[in-house]
């Protein structure tokens, strides 16, 4: 059993990593986060303390969950919520940190959505954002406590429903907020302000970035 067990721990580094996904003629990927941001990463907006953040996906091994986290690229660190708590993670035997990467950032979109709505997006590419308790999730993001927080958008009503984020050392729940996708034909390049200014207060509050 225990053996068994650290055979599957072993073998799990290479399940998503460098994993490529494509629409049309557009294409992203998740490539393992050395502590060096590639230049075709995919920033996420801008924390509460202005720094740009960036897309990243968080395996850790020892609870089987994978799932979005906000790379920081001051700290080399992934910040995430797991099992209620705010952590600062790193590449170590039992946490990969892939990072998003994309040569055509202006297929990558935003979407505001409620949680009751979201299966409602079938015609977005929604991308994915790992895997916890069985749940295929998605990745989310809101302004909240001055800055843009990302994390895990749990899809359906099983244990947990909506977005999940860090937030003042433990973890904030919202059921509105924005999705990520993913569309080549949706490729708008006035978007792409979108990721690099997440500082940018909207008209409509809470979800305009
Ligand atoms: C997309 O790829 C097809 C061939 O697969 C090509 O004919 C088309 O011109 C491409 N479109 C763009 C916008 O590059
Ligand atoms: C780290 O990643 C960067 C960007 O992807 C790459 O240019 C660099 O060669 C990598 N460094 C190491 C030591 O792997
Ligand atoms: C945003 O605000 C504009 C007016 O300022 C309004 O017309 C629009 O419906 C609002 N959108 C949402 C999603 O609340």
């Amino acid at each position: 059993m225990a053996a068994g067990a650290l055979v599957f721990l072993s073998l799990l580094p290479c399940v998503f990593m460098d994993t490529k996904f494509t629409s049309g003629n557009c294409s992203y990927h998740w490539t393992l986060y050395n502590g060096t941001i590639p230049e075709d990463a995919i920033p996420g907006g801008r924390d509460v303390s202005g720094e740009t953040f960036y897309v990243g996906l968080v395996q850790l091994k020892l609870i089987n969950e994978v799932f979005a986290g906000m790379i920081l690229p001051s700290s080399g660190t992934a910040r995430i919520t797991s099992l209620g708590i705010t952590r600062e993670v790193k590449n170590d035997p039992f946490t990969i940190i892939n990072i998003l990467c994309s040569s055509d950032k202006e297929a990558f979109e935003w979407v505001s959505t409620k949680s009751e709505n979201l299966h409602l997006l079938t015609d977005h590419n929604l991308v994915g954002g790992g895997k916890v308790l069985g749940q295929d999730l998605y990745i989310g993001r809101v302004r909240s406590d001055g800055g843009i927080v990302l994390g895990k958008v749990f899809p359906h009503r099983f244990i947990y429903q909506g977005l999940y984020v860090p937030s003042k050392g433990v973890f904030a729940q919202f059921m509105s907020y924005q999705v990520l996708a993913f569309n080549c034909k949706d490729k708008k390049r006035d978007k792409e302000e979108d990721f690099d200014f997440g500082g940018r207060n909207g008209e409509n509050g809470t979800l305009e970035f």
